[in-house]
């Protein structure tokens, strides 16, 4: 008995030895450090195939197991993607010994006896009205989850002073997890490049640029926000135009604030009627 309360401490102290001992998943170094951060505010930028869902996973587990009364929500771009995340935390939860019973288990959400309930989403803003005081928001691929979803999930973060994680492969230079991990808000920023995955071989990435070619190479595997192939201007060129600081591009027009970008503003006549 007083060996079970001295393990479950351990395991509450410290999801890296749950994710050890309990799940049998031996987390990579990136892994038990994003595990073991007490930031509130955590970007990761991944390869693909580093261990994003598998760490999302089983961090939210731990927290809705060892922190009775959590409401955590896990964040897919599309209801495959949640269903599949969702699949991995209750095949990480049939792994416990001695399991407590679901008060509530279907295909995107359980509910603890402890009060904790894991809520996975697909990305549609809708779906998520009604949720308030939340523990944990994970994000994953949140390159490609929708912009008014995340600022509709934010403000449930406020009365619980709740923790939000958003993990993602980059996809090219829009959307929020962009804007966040370029901006000045104040987030832990972590890299995870391929070649800090142990799983993944130098042989294996050397083919698959060959492959994919370096474009894609480097938005899948080097973390790299790539600009869209079919961008009329790059990022730097709207970023440099939008700047009084810099040398407008066209003087004639006057100062780059003065300067309306069709295109960027919903108030402004678009340029290419239908491709707003
Ligand atoms: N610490 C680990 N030890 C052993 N295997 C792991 C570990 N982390 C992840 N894996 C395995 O690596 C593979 C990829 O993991 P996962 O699906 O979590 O990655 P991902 O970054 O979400 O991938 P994707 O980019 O395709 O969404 C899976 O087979 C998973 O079981
Ligand atoms: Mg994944």
């Amino acid at each position: 008995m007083q060996e079970m309360i001295k393990n479950d401490l351990r395991y509450a102290l410290s999801p890296v030895t749950f994710s050890r001992e309990c799940l049998n998943v031996e987390p990579d170094p990136w892994q038990a450090e994003v595990m073991m951060r007490p930031a509130k505010r955590i970007l990761l930028n991944c390869s693909r195939q580093s261990g994003k869902s598998t760490s999302s996973s089983i961090i939210a587990l731990h927290q809705a197991l060892y922190y009775p009364g959590s409401l955590i929500l896990l964040i897919s771009p599309s209801l495959r993607q949640s269903s599949e995340l969702f699949k991995k935390v209750q095949s990480f939860y049939k792994m416990l010994p001695d399991r407590p019973k679901l008060p509530e288990d279907n295909k995107l959400s359980m509910a603890l006896e402890n009060g904790s309930r894991i809520v996975s989403l697909p990305s549609s803003e809708a779906n998520i009205r009604g949720f308030s005081a939340v523990a944990l928001v994970i994000e994953d691929e949140a390159s490609r989850v929708a912009d008014d979803l995340y600022r509709a999930v934010r403000p449930m973060l406020a009365v619980s002073a709740g923790k939000i994680m958003l993990m993602s492969t980059p996809w090219g230079k829009r959307g929020h997890f962009f804007e966040e991990w370029t901006g000045p808000n104040e987030w832990e920023r972590i890299e995870i490049p391929a070649t800090k995955c142990p799983r993944i071989s130098p042989v294996f990435l050397a083919e698959e640029e060959k492959a994919l070619g370096n474009w894609w190479f480097q938005q899948e595997y080097m973390c790299k926000f790539m600009e869209t192939t079919d961008s009329l201007f790059s990022y730097d060129t709207i970023m440099a135009a939008m700047s009084d600081d810099v040398e407008p591009l066209f003087p004639a027009l006057g100062t780059a604030s003065q300067v309306t970008m069709p295109g960027l503003s919903d108030d402004v006549e678009p340029l290419f009627i239908g491709e707003k």
